[in-house]
């Protein structure tokens, strides 16, 4: 009976990778009694599993990588991830012993600072060991190998080598696991555990500059504004007048995705199931994600009115880099049907339209908007106002200058120099 297929959360592919390279010796299995190396299935494949004894892991892309045994957890490879940036720099315990024997191990989860180098000048041949894996709390993969290369070029003596231990979120059974996995790369060599940099440190240039690349200011981060609401609530209306006012203002490009035009292109032939809105806003998210990824500046405007999609785009968002703004246009409902600019309420309340939001379909207010805008009996300036504001308090973005104040500056110019004379 052929094994079902899964592709892991990323945590767990890392695990995987470090499952089959011996680095987590003694643990050689997921799911061991009190072990945090674990791999959790969706019930459907789960099932699938314990009835074929095992389950099939895929890369993201569908590449097989592993069959793990279910219930027991033993792992047996297929492939090896072959693809990322600086792959080459990630070696197994088996390759450190062959190509670095003897070597201080050094483990490395942030930049090193001045004072850290120093106190590896005098240690000896070294092996820098990063940590590189997901939700590793500093810099970003690449730029923590980066900067431990750079790091490396100081030193006398240096390897390199990355190991994609992730993060469990519990700093006991983070450090645990990082020192064990540093004794098994050290194979009975020295390990020299670092005290952490702390605040003030300093940094030579260049490791400087790498770290400043990967940690934008606020106002150079990608950044998703998503504004969720009824049909008629206005969304579309000030996400518009908002894009004017980027665009105005000419510091950074912009998309917009709008509830029906995305409807037009992306999400064409989806109809308004529960389903199918989930996957329209999950496409719209992916794209924004990706659009925040390269320091966008993406506007969204569905009516996305389920709570748990949203916090999805919201985590997509987040794990691409970007800075996610939630704004619930919470213009009422009667004042939405009031409204009625496209005669939409008018035929739902006649029943022409199944499974419309607000009349037959339900619209979950979110709990975690970070702007709560109201457009009843407000301009559409004032209310954009509210946003505006909140994105400048924010340190996002600030559509307060430059160009109301030249414009200010050259109503009042004449006046000013008036009163110089
Ligand atoms: S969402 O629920 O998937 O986020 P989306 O923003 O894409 O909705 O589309 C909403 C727009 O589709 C509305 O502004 C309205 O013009 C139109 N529409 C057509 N049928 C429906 C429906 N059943 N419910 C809500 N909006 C609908």
């Amino acid at each position: 009976m052929s094994y079902p297929q899964y592709c892991p959360s990323p945590r767990e592919l890392d695990d995987l990778e470090l499952l089959t390279s011996g680095a987590l010796s003694p643990i050689s299995a997921f799911n061991q009694p009190d072990s945090p190396v674990t791999l959790s299935l969706p019930t459907d494949v789960q099932a699938a599993a314990e009835s074929a004894g095992g389950v099939e892991l895929v890369d993201p892309e569908g590449l097989p990588l592993a069959r793990v045994s279910v219930p027991d957890g033993s792992v047996e490879p297929l492939t090896h991830a072959q693809h990322g940036p600086f792959r080459r720099y990630y070696l197994s315990p088996a390759q450190v012993r062959e190509q670095h024997p003897g070597r201080t191990v050094v483990p490395v989860v942030d930049a090193l600072s001045d004072h850290q180098l120093k106190q590896l000048a005098s240690a000896g041949p070294v092996l820098l060991l990063a940590f590189v894996g997901t939700g590793t709390p500093d810099l970003r993969p690449t730029a923590l190998i980066r900067a431990t290369l750079a790091a490396a070029a100081h030193l006398q003596d240096a390897a390199v080598v990355a190991v994609p231990l992730a993060s469990r979120e519990d700093a006991t059974v983070d450090h645990a696991l990082g020192a064990q996995v540093a004794r098994t790369y050290a194979a009975g060599a020295q390990v020299l555990a670092l005290p952490g940099s702390g605040d003030g440190a300093t940094y030579s240039p260049d490791i400087s500059t790498i770290i400043e690349a990967d940690r934008p200011g606020p106002d150079e981060q990608g950044l998703v504004l998503f504004f969720t609401g009824l049909s008629g609530s206005g969304k579309s209306t000030l996400a518009q007048a908002l894009m004017d006012r980027v665009l105005e203002q000419g510091n950074r490009t912009i998309t917009s995705l709008d509830g029906d035009v995305v409807r037009r292109n992306l999400s064409a032939g989806l109809t308004f199931s529960k389903a199918d809105r989930e996957i329209n806003i999950r496409r719209i998210g992916w794209v924004a994600a990706e659009i925040s990824r390269h320091r966008g500046l993406a506007i969204v405007s569905p009516i996305a009115p389920f709570d748990e999609t949203r916090q999805q785009v919201r985590t997509m968002v987040e794990e691409a880099g970007g800075a996610f703004i939630l704004v619930h246009v919470a213009t009422p409902l009667e004042e939405c049907e009031r409204r009625d600019r496209k005669g939409l309420y008018a035929k739902a309340r006649r029943g022409e339209i199944p499974e419309f939001t607000g009349i037959s379909s339900p619209y979950e207010a979110p709990q975690d908007a970070d702007v709560r805008v109201d457009t009843t009996g407000r301009t559409i300036d004032d209310a954009l106002q509210d946003v505006i504001d909140a994105l400048a308090e924010a340190g996002y973005l600030d559509l307060r200058s430059p160009w109301s104040s030249v414009e200010q500056r050259r109503a009042s110019a004449p006046t000013a120099s008036l009163a110089n004379r």
